[in-house]
Formats: structure tokens, C-alpha cells, sequence
């Protein structure tokens, strides 16, 4: 690494441009070739591609870390293995910290923290997204808990910043230890597939505590995070698409919590019908179908951004436009589990509805579920308190809440899908949905078990009592009666439906009462 510090040039401006020099080459051109070799970009490569071409300011070029052990005096790289600062995408200013894994392994010291921290303060100050692009051997050893207290500076800030502007945690490469903690508590995570991976202990500590044998990949890579632990919001084939990624998921999201989202002129008329959604919803309640065409069928020129797509696939949440104006979509899968409410699934959705509401984000949901799911490992496993987190997370959102029933909405899970009940603000149903306490067959079989046990012909008694409560209760016209949906509603007429609901809700105002803040069943 070269020493920039000791002999600087006389002139002040070769001083600065000697300076500059040393801070644009990072790590040198060794190391810059390992990245490349690995597949990755640097950290200013990646940079130039998220921000709009000529807007990028860095700050801290010239930072230095302090370090005077282990003969770090010696080696000093004006940067500090982190480059910071702001510009625009899509002509609205956002702020970037990007780990430079060529100097230090893009380890954390006391002054690398504390530029990170200075673009995270002046982000919340001015309202602003912050892109975090991690690529990080963690700690910078020699530096010991001066790196520790950095680390934590910079958890505060993700937590005073949660709510007041999107956070977002792009990890490029490792990301290992306590560090996983600030992505962890950003909004959204994205992992490069193959060279990021993201765990609190790796395979060495695991195979010496627990005995087991892992592989990176498996503990902590993109795939893993995706579909196991649901850390992760989006797997990129590489940086590109990764921060091409992060741009798009900006698209649908305002600077801050005072801000509206962003409008996009829409090319598709709010009048538009779609004759297919008649047929869309199988009459057979036995019969899947995927409810992602739903979607599509019915958002701003069919276009959805789907979020955590193989995690939980038995709820689809994600971002798409009605009428131009960016709305959260929560929805059962009917492809997945019948649609059941799981742990996972509630999860998933709890906090993707909570950032809705601090986001101002209107939130559509589609509901077609059959209750949560049976289970002892549902049960041990906590669904009451996780269930209670999507439920929590409804009742307390105060943005526009639109409910569309497509077929089933059984017992507490239709309370919990953005029901009436808990301020929903318009809730439609297709002619197809069946509002009861459970769906028809498990309905006779306790209410006329005995009926049924002593009949001549079992089968046709129970077949008869299933059409009965069909009928009565397996229908959405005694809802409709008591005006807990707004309107039973021809399929085809979904969209014209829900952005004129939306628009009538756009300045709606709602609070929920003053407090320090509520206690969610974490
Ligand atoms: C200082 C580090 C470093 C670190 C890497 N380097 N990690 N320097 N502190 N934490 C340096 C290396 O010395 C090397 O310098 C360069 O970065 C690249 O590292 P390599 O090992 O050559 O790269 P690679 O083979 O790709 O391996 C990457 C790696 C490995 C897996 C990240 O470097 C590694 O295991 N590093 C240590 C990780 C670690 O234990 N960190 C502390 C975790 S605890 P040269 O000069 O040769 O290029 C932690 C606590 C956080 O982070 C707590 C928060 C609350």
C-alpha cells in the first residue's frame, strides 16, 4: 500500500491531485484485479452504475484512519476503504456508503464509521434514501473496539433513521459477525448470488461448536438467505443486476416518511377491464391457481415487483402502480399451502406492511386463504405471537388499505387479511368468495355430526348439508348485507375499482393514539 501521508509534493494543488490519485486507485492495481477475478466491481465501479451518469459527490476522499498498531502508520490509503456521499438516481438525491474490499478488505475502522456515519446524519437531516453496498471483512482487527464502537455508531443511526428514510443493504461480497446487524435492520436486503454471503459465526466456529460441516454458500449465501431464513429480500445474478435492483426498488419508494411516493406517468387507463379475471378464479374451491396473474392482471401495465418471491411463496407481497401511484400488494397463494397463513408467511407480510405504513404506501391485499395453518410445529413453533405480528401490523397501519376477496376468507385469518374490521378502508369481493367461519366441509362435519353418523346414506346427508351451508355462509353476500364489504364486484372490474378506491383515499388522514410506541408480539 503506498504511504501518501509522509512525502506529500510541495505544490498544494499536485498535494491534492497526488491525494485524489491515491484515493481513485483504492487498494492498487493487485487488488483490484482479485475483485475482478472474483466477479465483483469495485466499490466506484459500482457507484457509477447506481447513481445518475455525472451526479455522484463523494465526501471523506481524504479521510485517514488512526491507527498506530500492528504499523498501520505505515499504511495509509486516503479513503479508508470506504467511499462516500450522495448524488441522484432517477433525478432524486440519495446517499451511498460503498466498502471498498480492495483496501483492508473493506474492514471497519474508527474513521471508516465515522464517514459512514456522516452520510447516514446528513440523510436523515436533508430526507433522504441510504444504499449501503457491503463488502466487508468486518472489524478491522488492528484496530480492536475502536472498530466495535463504530459498529454501534452506526446500528444507532439505523435505528433513529428506520421510518424516516428507506435504508437499503446491498451485500456484495462477505459480510460476517455483528456487521450483519445493520443490514439486518435496514429495510431491504439484497445478496449478489455466488459472492456475498452473511452470517453471525461461519463454517469454522459452527464445525467446532456444534459439530456440523457447512459450507459458506450453504450457511450464508444468496440461496440461503432467499428461501431459509428469509434475510434476504432479492437474489442478483451479479453486481449489475444487484444495483440495477436497488434503483428499480427506489422507483417505488418516497425519500422519506413526509413524502408522497413517487408518481410515474401511467401508459395504462384506470378504466381498463379484464375479461380473463372472470375466469381466473376456479369455481372449484378445491382448485389452485396463481394468484401472481391476479396481480398482474390488474396493476399499472402488469407490472409487479414481486419482493422475497422464494421465501414463503404461500404469501406474495411486493410493489407495483395503480393509476401511477405506488402501492404495496399483499396476497395469498393459492398455489403454496392453499394459501394457509404460516409463521413464515406472517412474517413475511407483518413487516412488509409495516413499511408500508411508515412509507406511505398504500397497501392492496388480495385474499384468498383458507386459515392459518394446522400444525404441532406451527404451534410450538410460535404461529399465535407471529400470526399476531400481521395482524398487529394491519390493525396499526393508517395508509389507504384496499382488500380485494377473491375466494376464501375463513375464520381469524379473514379478520386478519386488512378485514373491515380492523380499518380496512374498502373491501371488495368477487362473486366467487366464501366468508364463513370455516370452509363448508369442516363446518358439517361438527355441526352435524350426528346427523350425518345416523343417516341411512352418510355421504349424500353430508353432501346435502355441505350445499346448505354453501348456500348460507360460504358465500359474500351475508357480508355484503352487513356492510363488511363495500361491493360484491363483477372480477373483470378489479382495476377501474381499486385506483378509483385509491384515488377517493388519497388524502386520507388517519392516527392511532399518542404513545412512546405500541408493544408488537416481536
Ligand atoms: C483487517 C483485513 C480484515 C480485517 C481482511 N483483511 N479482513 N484486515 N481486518 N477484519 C485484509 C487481509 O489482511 C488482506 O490484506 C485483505 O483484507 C484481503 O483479505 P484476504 O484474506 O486476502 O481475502 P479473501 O481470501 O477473499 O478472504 C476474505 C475474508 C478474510 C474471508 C473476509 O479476509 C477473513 O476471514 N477476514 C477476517 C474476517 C474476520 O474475522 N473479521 C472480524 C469478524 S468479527 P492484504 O493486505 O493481504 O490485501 C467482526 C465483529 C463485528 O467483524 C462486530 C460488530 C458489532
Amino acid at each position: 500500500m503506498s504511504d501518501t501521508s509522509n512525502s506529500p509534493p510541495l505544490d498544494p494543488i499536485a498535494r491534492l491531485e497526488a491525494l485524489d490519485a491515491a484515493a481513485l486507485q483504492g487498494g492498487g492495481a493487485r487488488r483490484i484485479k482479485k475483485q475482478h477475478d472474483a466477479g465483483k466491481l469495485t466499490a466506484r465501479e459500482r457507484i457509477d452504475l447506481l447513481f445518475d451518469p455525472g451526479t455522484f459527490v463523494e465526501t471523506d476522499r481524504l479521510v485517514q484512519h488512526r491507527c498506530t498498531n500492528f504499523g498501520m502508520d505505515d499504511k495509509k490509503i486516503p479513503g479508508d476503504g470506504v467511499v462516500t456521499g450522495y448524488g441522484k438516481v432517477d433525478g432524486r438525491q440519495v446517499f451511498v456508503f460503498a466498502q471498498d474490499f480492495t483496501v483492508f478488505g473493506g474492514s471497519l475502522s474508527a474513521a471508516f464509521a465515522s464517514k459512514i456515519t456522516k452520510v447516514m446524519d446528513l440523510a436523515l437531516k436533508t430526507g433522504a434514501p441510504v444504499i449501503g453496498l457491503n463488502d466487508s471483512g468486518g472489524a478491522r482487527i488492528q484496530e480492536g473496539v475502536e472498530s466495535l464502537a463504530g459498529y454501534a455508531d452506526i446500528f444507532l443511526r439505523n435505528v433513529l433513521a428506520s421510518g424516516v428514510v428507506p435504508q437499503i443493504s446491498a451485500i456484495m461480497g462477505p459480510c460476517a459477525g455483528g456487521a450483519v446487524y445493520s443490514p439486518a435492520m435496514t429495510d431491504f436486503n439484497l445478496m449478489v448470488d455466488g459472492s456475498s454471503y452473511m452470517f453471525i459465526t461461519g463454517p469454522e466456529v459452527i464445525k467446532t461448536v456444534t459439530h456440523e460441516e457447512v459450507t459458506k454458500e450453504e450457511l450464508g449465501g444468496a440461496t440461503a438467505h432467499e428461501t431459509k431464513s428469509g434475510v434476504s429480500h432479492f437474489t442478483c445474478a451479479d453486481d449489475a443486476e444487484c444495483i440495477a435492483t436497488v434503483r428499480e426498488l427506489l422507483s417505488f419508494l418516497p425519500s422519506n416518511n413526509h413524502e408522497p411516493p413517487p408518481y410515474k406517468e401511467p401508459m395504462d387507463p384506470s378504466s381498463r377491464e379484464d375479461e380473463a379475471l372472470d375466469e381466473m378464479v376456479p369455481r372449484d374451491p378445491m382448485k389452485g391457481y396463481d394468484i401472481k396473474s391476479v396481480i398482474e392482471s390488474v396493476v399499472d401495465d402488469g407490472d409487479f415487483f414481486e419482493v422475497q418471491e422464494r421465501y414463503a411463496k404461500n404469501m406474495v407481497i411486493g410493489f407495483a402502480r395503480f393509476d401511477g401511484h405506488p402501492v404495496g400488494i399483499v396476497a395469498n397463494q393459492p398455489l403454496e399451502l392453499a394459501g394457509c397463513l404460516d409463521i413464515d408467511a406472517s412474517v413475511k407480510a407483518a413487516r412488509f406492511v409495516q413499511f408500508c405504513d411508515c412509507f406511505n404506501l398504500p397497501i392492496v391485499t388480495f385474499v384468498d386463504v383458507p386459515g392459518f395453518l394446522p400444525g404441532v410445529g406451527q404451534e410450538h413453533g410460535g404461529i399465535i405471537k407471529h400470526g399476531a405480528k400481521l395482524l398487529y401490523a394491519f390493525c396499526e397501519a393508517t395508509v389507504p388499505k384496499v382488500t380485494v376477496i377473491t375466494r376464501k376468507a375463513y375464520g381469524g385469518a379473514y379478520d386478519v387479511m386488512s378485514s373491515k374490521h380492523i380499518r380496512g378502508d374498502i373491501s371488495f369481493a368477487f362473486p366467487t368468495a366464501e366468508i364463513a367461519v370455516m370452509g363448508p366441509d369442516g363446518a358439517v362435519n361438527i355441526v352435524y355430526r350426528k346427523e350425518i353418523a345416523e343417516a341411512d346414506d352418510p355421504v349424500a346427508t353430508k353432501a346435502e348439508f355441505v350445499e346448505q351451508y354453501r348456500e348460507r355462509f360460504a358465500n359474500p353476500f351475508k357480508a355484503a348485507e352487513l356492510g363488511f364489504i363495500d361491493e360484491v364486484i363483477h372480477p373483470r372490474t378489479t382495476r377501474p375499482r381499486v385506483c378509483a378506491a385509491l384515488e377517493m383515499l388519497r388524502d386520507k388522514r388517519d392516527t392511532n393514539p399518542p404513545k412512546k410506541h405500541g408493544n408488537p408480539p416481536l
